[in-house]
């Protein structure tokens, strides 16, 4: 297959383009290194910088017969800065999403797959989700995940696009190459390995009194590879598809805690992780996870590396490995130096 993968420069979009390459598919990346990395392009992948909104910079890389099917990680995704700006979130993931669908109509590309995020269903009424549960998104993110997703439900029924949207949680882990580097880090794997790495004072624990077995908040996790695979198998499905919009949960159906996410970065660097609890925060409902039984059955996908530990132990390989992340050993936008780091205090999680 030859795959656009439109974001590829960033933590999902690097890491699936790894599980393309090595299974000799020909990718080109497509990404305007915002939050990206040049140097999470492994070198068997082209990249190609410009931005999401540059419909007409789109359409040359897709017309021509030179595209199979397009892969679409990018987009601003945390959900603080989407309530303070969002129309940089609407910008971004409906119009550059938008933006995309029309270029990839224009040059007869219909085989898309979305990484998308299961913030699209909001407060959850019953875990673990279902796909075909109410979607309430309650930021901005996830509405503008959501507004996509019905882009490209009627590019479907209107423009034969055989499209599949992806929907998880938090994801995970890192390949020997690519972890992630975002900052600001939100995620709370990264963060408490900050703690680990003495680069911030202590873990905060939002709230310990949840109707859960240890008080602390259930999450789900997916490490990316598993996701890698994921999104693979369903660039393979589009291929066999009549056209049509499906959407798939990934999740682990189970979760972890809060609390045992920092047991287990205890155990893995066996460094001593100092946590507070805190107050809860608004809107952290005690558990969300999804059913990924769909995902199970109708694209054969099985998670094989998402157990706590290989995802802390990955991650914290990678960052051992990586300690100013890609700002150190590589050159963002042509730039020669590297980025001082902010170094935060003292991190949170929850
Ligand atoms: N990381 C997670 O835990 C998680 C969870 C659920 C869903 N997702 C979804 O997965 C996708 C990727 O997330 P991520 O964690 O890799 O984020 P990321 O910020 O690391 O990657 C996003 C990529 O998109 C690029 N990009 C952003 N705006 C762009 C624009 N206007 N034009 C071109 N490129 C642009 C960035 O430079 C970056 O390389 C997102 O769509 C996100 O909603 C991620």
């Amino acid at each position: 297959m030859r795959v656009l993968v439109v974001g590829g420069a960033g933590y999902v979009g690097s890491t699936s383009v790894e599980t393309l390459v090595a299974r000799d598919h020909e990718v080109t990346v497509y990404d305007n290194l915002t939050t990206g990395h040049r140097g999470a392009v492994v070198p068997g992948a082209r990249l190609v910088t410009g931005d999401i909104r540059d419909g007409e910079r789109l359409w040359q890389l897709l017309s021509g017969g030179r595209i199979d099917a397009v892969l679409h990680c990018a987009a601003r995704s945390l959900v603080g800065e989407s309530m303070a700006d969002p129309g940089l979130y609407y910008r971004t993931n409906v119009t550059g999403g938008v933006t995309l669908l029309e270029a990839m109509q224009r040059a007869n590309v219909t085989r898309l797959v979305y990484s998308s995020t299961a913030a699209v269903y909001g407060e959850p009424r019953r875990v673990p989700i279902a796909e075909a549960d109410r979607t309430e998104p309650i930021n901005p993110y996830g509405a503008t995940k959501l507004a996509f997703e019905g882009a490209m439900r009627w590019f479907a029924a209107s423009h034969g696009f055989r499209a599949i949207s992806l929907r998880y949680f938090n994801v995970a882990g890192a390949t020997e190459l690519n972890g992630e580097d975002h900052e600001p880090e939100t995620h709370i794997i990264p963060l408490v390995l900050r703690v680990a790495a003495c680069e911030g004072a202590h873990v905060q624990i939002y709230g310990q009194d949840y109707p859960t077995p240890d008080g602390t908040c259930i999450r789900d996790f997916i490490h990316v590879r598993d996701l890698g695979v994921a999104h693979l198998l369903a660039l393979q499905a589009t291929g066999e598809a009549d056209p049509s919009f499906e959407v798939y949960n990934l999740g682990s159906a189970a979760g972890f805690s809060v609390r045992e996410v920092v047991e287990a970065a205890r155990k893995v660097t066996g460094r001593a992780i100092p946590a507070r609890a805190v107050k809860r925060r608004a809107g952290d409902p005690p558990v969300l996870v999804a059913s990924s039984r769909r995902a199970h059955r109708e694209l054969g996908w099985q998670p094989r590396h998402s157990s706590l530990e290989e995802m802390v132990a990955d991650a914290w390989r990678w960052k051992e490995a990586h300690p100013g992340g890609y700002r150190a050993t590589a050159t963002e936008e042509g730039s020669a130096l590297a980025e001082p780091r902010q170094i935060a205090r003292s991190v949170s999680a929850s």
